[in-house]
């Protein structure tokens, strides 16, 4: 465990890409550890109809990989392989993770029962609530065990067919992310800069 208050583990639990490290492998008894400390989170009505779908085998996470893959290059003009010149930290980071994702140790699907189509609005904060806060805890408890990760959507473009190669019954449950776990390569994570608290705190109404 790190030596980390709640606060320091609240504020600088970071995105993590480049500093995962693919090398080292990720214990199967932490990931069930973080996962058990995930599921203290709270769900609609406390249905706890959640789902983690742990990929550690080294060519299904080679299939997953390639679905992510595919998607982010749907949203880049640049092949996955080029590095453009002058390309923006973030999106080299991005790219750096979409090159790795096949190699990254653990690959966390958090799924929850029921789908969205026509459902209100309410419904779909109940459904994406009741397993969004937990993939926040798996990521906390994750980062306190000394392992990075980062929350990811990308995927979700291809939910179907990474449904089909995982075996999750697309019809009645909704893949909500995909989290590349692994150890990261140096703990000392820091505070992000964020808006400016006042531009987005309202008091007493907007
Ligand atoms: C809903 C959501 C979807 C995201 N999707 C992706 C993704 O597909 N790929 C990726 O590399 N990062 C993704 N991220 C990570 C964000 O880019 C990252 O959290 C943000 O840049 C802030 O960085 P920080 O978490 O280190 O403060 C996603 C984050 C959230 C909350």
């Amino acid at each position: 465990m790190l030596d980390l208050t709640p606060e320091q583990l609240l504020t600088t639990t970071r995105a993590v890409r480049r500093r995962l490290d693919v090398d080292r492998p990720v214990d199967r008894e932490t990931i069930r550890h973080c996962l058990s400390i995930a599921t203290q989170a709270p769900t609609s009505v406390n249905l706890q109809n959640w789902h983690f779908v742990v990929v550690t085998d080294a060519t299904v996470r080679a299939g997953v990989a390639e679905w992510y893959r595919r998607a982010w290059q749907d949203y880049s003009s640049t092949p996955l392989d080029e590095d453009p010149p002058g390309e923006a930290s973030g999106a080299a980071s991005s790219r750096h993770l979409a090159r790795i994702m096949p190699h990254v140790p653990v690959l966390l699907i958090p799924c929850i029962e029921g789908r969205p189509e026509g459902q209100a609005s309410g419904e779909l904060a109940a459904l994406y609530g009741s397993v969004v806060q937990a993939s926040w805890s798996f990521q906390l408890a994750a980062r306190a065990h000394g392992l990075g990760s980062v929350f990811t959507t990308y995927h979700l473009d291809y939910e179907r067919e990474v449904a089909k190669l995982l075996g999750i019954p697309y019809d009645a449950v909704t893949q909500v992310a995909l989290l590349p776990v692994a150890h990261t390569t140096g703990g000392d994570f820091r505070p992000a800069r964020r808006r400016p608290l006042d531009d987005v705190v309202h008091w007493d109404g907007w």
